[in-house]
């Protein structure tokens, strides 16, 4: 059934000028239909498999294809699909507790938990978690975290990189095309070019916060040159810059250790997470000193905003990963 068609379908479903006989046609053309009147499209030539069930790494469609799913989500679902350990994770976690207050107030074990294991296979400065909804949030947070530890403004980021879809770290995305509808953006912000040595001079002591892929993904995995992350580190140490790596992408195993930094001898000051972090549930952190940290925390005497998240079902996702990724991530961790 071709996409012109069901528009067609949908253009006459909601003219209303037809008849309840007519709506109630296949479940197929209907629900393709409605898919493509009533949800926001991000782009005009969606795949449309509909999703009948997905078990492991395949995707059944509800005509009874089955698929091979090389996407997984594009790096989300990475423990595969329907993971009876997730599932179970999720209903004890609904039995227990859903959303019971705003991110940072109340003690949830499993938030606990999870920012336990992650801290554990981290490196020492790296001990402090903030959880948040998705990678988009944790770069803005991060943004945030490198203005208040410098007192500076600048951020630097390179050409190609994608770190999120909101409009700071859109002010982030290397690719015009990727912002060019959406100025002005961030003031004071730069980008240079990937594995330049000789660009990394741009980072001055004007410059709050660096923001760099370990390994570039969006922009077609591409690997750092040797000693390229080292001479990044050593600029920001000399600039008093904070280098901040995201991992949203490469995390969890996917460039062959844990995190991509670790298989690379580079530290950042501030670590991203997102896609995997959350185990197909939606979830993302950024990880630093809780030295570093601290600058977010408002006290009585210095009522600055700190970065907040009224979060949703925030401890049942921590918790699952708690549960299944002890479980699956041994062999790496
Ligand atoms: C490297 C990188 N950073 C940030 C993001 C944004 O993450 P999210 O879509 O969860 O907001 C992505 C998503 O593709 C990504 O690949």
């Amino acid at each position: 059934m071709n996409q012109a068609f069901l528009v067609a379908v949908n253009d006459v479903l909601l003219s209303r000028k037809f008849s309840l006989t007519f709506v109630n046609m296949s479940h197929l053309a209907s629900k393709k239909a409605e898919f493509l009147a009533l949800l926001a499209q991000t782009n005009d030539i969606p795949l449309m498999l509909e999703i009948e069930k997905a078990e492991g790494c395949y995707l059944h469609d509800i005509e009874g294809k089955k698929y091979l799913d090389l996407i997984s989500g594009i790096g989300v679902s990475s423990l595969g699909h329907g993971n009876k350990i997730i599932k179970q994770a999720i209903k004890d976690q609904v039995d227990q507790y859903m959303h019971v207050m705003v991110y940072g107030e109340f003690v949830q074990s499993p938030q606990v938990d999870y920012a336990k294991w992650l801290t554990d296979r981290l490196d020492q400065q790296l001990n402090s978690v903030y959880f948040t909804n998705s990678g988009t949030e944790a770069t803005e947070g991060a943004m945030k975290l490198a203005k208040r530890c410098t007192g500076r403004y600048e951020i630097g980021s390179c050409i190609n990189a994608y770190h999120g879809s909101s409009q700071g770290a859109l002010s982030m995305a290397g690719g015009e095309w990727l912002k060019t509808g959406y100025r002005p953006l961030l003031p004071g912000t730069f980008q240079i070019a990937y594995n330049d040595f000789d660009a990394i001079e741009r980072i001055t002591e004007e410059t709050a916060g660096f923001v760099v892929e370990p390994l570039q993904a969006e922009a077609g995995t591409i690997v750092p040159e040797p000693g390229y992350l080292q001479a990044l580190r050593k600029k920001c140490d000399q600039t008093g810059t904070v280098l901040i790596f995201d991992e949203i992408q490469t995390g969890f195993g996917r460039t062959g250790s844990l995190f991509a930094h670790q298989g690379m001898g580079v530290i950042p000051d501030v670590l991203l997470l997102g896609k995997a972090l959350g185990g197909g549930m939606p979830l993302g952190a950024f990880i630093a000193s809780k030295e570093k940290m601290q600058v977010l925390v408002m006290t009585l005497f210095w009522g600055i905003l700190p970065h907040l998240v009224v979060i949703l079902f925030h401890a049942l996702r921590a918790w699952l990963l708690v549960k299944n990724l002890k479980d699956f991530l041994f062999l790496i961790a």
